[in-house]
């Protein structure tokens, strides 16, 4: 009998639940859908519709890269933050959805959404805690710096599609080496994870996310130490600075800090209750 797509829906879900996947039908929807070029509502509503040869064999060879544990998103190309597609390059991380408390948390401290806020993003990767704030404050404009030239241009990419290139520029850069001006806002999810750590990450992280993307040093802080010792030249007086944390990382990322003249504000935790952002502000002039 020929396939179908509620058949080959079925049969990837039985396949990535018996792999001891989470949520396999959901996961096999959204694999079956793009191999399919259907949407997932599409799939759900037309499973008798009959599935070739070549389309089988294209959910069979994005089933066994997932199989062999390719987070989806990779295998997509595609992921969503807040509520944003973006695309993904080798030289991207895959964008967490706990980022987005640092888009929650910056927002609730800029008062006026219509405003010309400069907002600085070190280490932009896809360009997704930029783009998301520039979604929100259409006056604002923005710089995106990432060393890796590949992300730097996967974010350009992102800022097009987005239709947002008008008001963000990307570049290359080690952090704000080459930045000359202040900003209002400056963001950053700094690689944290420290050196000898990133072996026991799970196999979807360590070899999937960029290595520049995760090394954080020896204690996981060596970003953090060069971003806050840009921060007095980068700040605009009473600017804000909000940066991800990984879990653990509060206390001695206040204390980088607190060693170049900016104000810990504080923390805001992630979904899982973690302290995922730190707060900071420079002193208003
Ligand atoms: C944890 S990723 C965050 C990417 C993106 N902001 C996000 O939240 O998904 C850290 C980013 O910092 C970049 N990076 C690492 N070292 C850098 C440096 N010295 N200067 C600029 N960017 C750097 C990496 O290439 C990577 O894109």
């Amino acid at each position: 009998m020929a396939d179908t797509v509620g058949s080959t829906l079925a049969d990837a879900a039985h396949a990535l639940a018996a792999a001891g996947f989470d949520e396999p039908r959901r996961r096999a929807r959204r694999l079956v859908a793009a191999a399919l070029g259907l949407s997932a509502t599409e799939v759900f509503v037309h499973p008798e519709r009959a599935v070739g040869e070549r389309d089988a064999e294209r959910v069979a060879a994005l089933l066994r890269r997932v199989l062999a544990h390719e987070p989806l998103s990779r295998v997509l190309g595609v992921r969503e933050f807040w509520g944003l597609e973006f695309s993904l390059s080798p030289d991207t991380l895959d964008p967490r959805p706990e980022t987005e408390t640092v888009v929650e948390a910056v927002l609730a401290r800029l008062p006026e959404r219509g405003r010309g806020y400069r907002i600085l993003d070190l280490g932009t990767g896809s360009g997704c805690l930029l783009l998301a704030l520039l979604s929100e404050l259409p006056a604002a404009y923005g710089v995106g710096v990432d060393r890796a030239p590949g992300a730097a241009a996967a974010a350009r990419d992102n800022a097009a599609a987005l239709g947002l290139h008008g008001q963000a520029g990307l570049m290359c850069g080690d952090w704000a080496a080459a930045v000359g001006v202040r900003f209002d806002v400056v963001v950053a999810n700094p690689p944290y994870i420290a050196t000898e750590t990133i072996a026991q990450l799970s196999p979807e992280v360590r070899e999937f996310d960029p290595h520049l993307a995760l090394d954080g040093g020896a204690d996981g802080l060596e970003a953090y130490r060069a971003i806050a010792g840009a921060l007095p030249r980068l700040l605009a007086p009473g600017g804000i600075f909000a940066a991800e944390l990984g879990a653990g990382q509060g206390e001695a990322a206040a204390g980088i800090l607190a060693g170049h003249g900016v104000v810990v504000e504080g923390f805001v935790d992630d979904l899982a209750a973690i302290p995922r952002c730190i707060i900071a502000r420079m002193r208003a002039a």
